[in-house]
């Protein structure tokens, strides 16, 4: 089975190819990265028209890099929700023109899904297992037990992790895409027990037995920090510090939250896997964290490679394929969905 998975619900324009054997046959990205970072933001109207300047090309590439053509596909996957719904549209009407044109199904598939099946991709993890889904726009612990079955125990009660990476990089006057520049700059921190003593952070919900996150509050203390240093432009060594300071104490909420969540899961459930996914699964001060925190529980960390933490086509191809493999796709007159929880059950907050 060969489907083309489509991805536009953010500021990447992707499409990739996969096979039920779990190959990746071609996995085609087109960041909008320099494009936003004028803005210091992503701009849904400008994102929806890049994405429909390139969509064309990038399925094209996808298909050229897999050496295959419209016709060797047996479906069509796009994210339609959740995100920014002008980007959604223009992916999930390019698949489904496709799926019209060339008689296949279509499959809509949940952003989130893509996310945390993508350790399926990879690694075949089996259900259930634990998972720390944390991106830009999302901080979330939930339990899969199955496709499409999905238990969410937290979410953050304010802004994601991603989101508080990069809010705090722009304070700091960090370039643009804001998780990737802190983590570079923590690295040049020679002395980390000093940054964490000089830049004191708070730790919101530390301790307590759901799964929550909070991390605005960091966010306010991070800019506090950087009002009491001398007026002008940053030095880098401060900079460097309160990153350094900033990341550790992102890896130790996020350990202590699934410390919560890993109690729960053992006494629930007999899997032994924590996935660790979405964009902030690169950083490697937060995996190293996470690792330690497992071992103590016999259980494994799974994070996706670099090219499958942020978003991409090919975990939506994938999500596709699990779908088509038990009988599942969906209609043509499927909605696009700004909003869509993972879990139906699930009702605060929408992170
Ligand atoms: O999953 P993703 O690509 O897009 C969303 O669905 O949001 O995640 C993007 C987020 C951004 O906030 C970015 O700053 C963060 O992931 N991120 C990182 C790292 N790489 C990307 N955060 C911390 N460390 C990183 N190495
Ligand atoms: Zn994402």
């Amino acid at each position: 089975m060969i489907v083309l998975g489509i991805e536009t619900s953010c500021d990447e324009t992707a499409a990739a190819i996969v096979t039920d054997n779990r190959e990746i046959l071609s996995n085609v990205v087109l960041s909008q990265l320099e494009t936003h970072a004028v803005y210091g933001g992503v701009v849904p109207e400008v994102a929806a028209r890049e994405h429909l300047e390139h969509i064309d090309k990038i399925i094209a590439a996808a298909l050229n890099d897999a050496e295959l053509s419209f016709d060797d596909l047996d479906g069509v996957a796009a994210t339609c929700g959740p995100g920014l719904i002008g980007g959604v549209m223009i992916g999930m009407m390019s698949a489904k023109a496709i799926a019209a044109a060339k008689n296949i199904p279509f499959i809509g598939i949940n952003h989130l899904e893509g996310h945390a099946l993508t350790a399926r991709l990879t690694d075949n993890i089996a259900f259930p297992y634990l998972i720390l889904l944390v991106s830009g726009g999302h901080t979330q612990i939930l339990v899969a037990e199955d496709i499409g079955k999905y238990k969410r125990w937290g979410t953050t009660l304010d802004d994601a992790t991603g989101e508080c990476f990069d809010k705090s990089a722009k304070l700091m006057g960090l370039p643009y895409g804001g998780g990737v520049s802190v983590e570079k700059i923590a690295k040049s921190c020679e002395d980390p027990s000093a940054a964490i003593a000089r830049f004191p952070l708070p730790s919101p919900l530390k301790g307590r037995k759901n799964c929550d996150f909070s991390f605005s509050g960091l966010k306010t203390a991070v800019r506090t920090h950087i009002d009491k240093l001398p007026e002008g432009d940053l030095d880098p060594k401060d900079i460097a510090d309160l990153s350094y300071a900033l990341q550790n104490k992102m890896a130790d909420i996020l350990a202590d939250r699934c410390e919560s969540a890993i109690k729960r899961f053992l006494q629930e459930y007999s899997g032994d896997t924590l996935v660790v996914c979405g964009g902030v699964s690169a950083n490697k001060t937060i995996k190293a964290r996470l690792e330690d925190l497992v071992s103590k529980y016999d259980m494994n960390v799974n994070t996706p490679p670099l090219d499958l933490s942020g978003d991409n086509g090919a975990m939506i191809a994938w999500a596709g394929i699990e779908r088509l493999k038990r009988g599942q796709n969906d209609p043509l007159d499927f909605k696009a969905r700004p909003r869509w929880p993972l879990d139906p059950n699930s009702t605060k907050g929408s992170k």
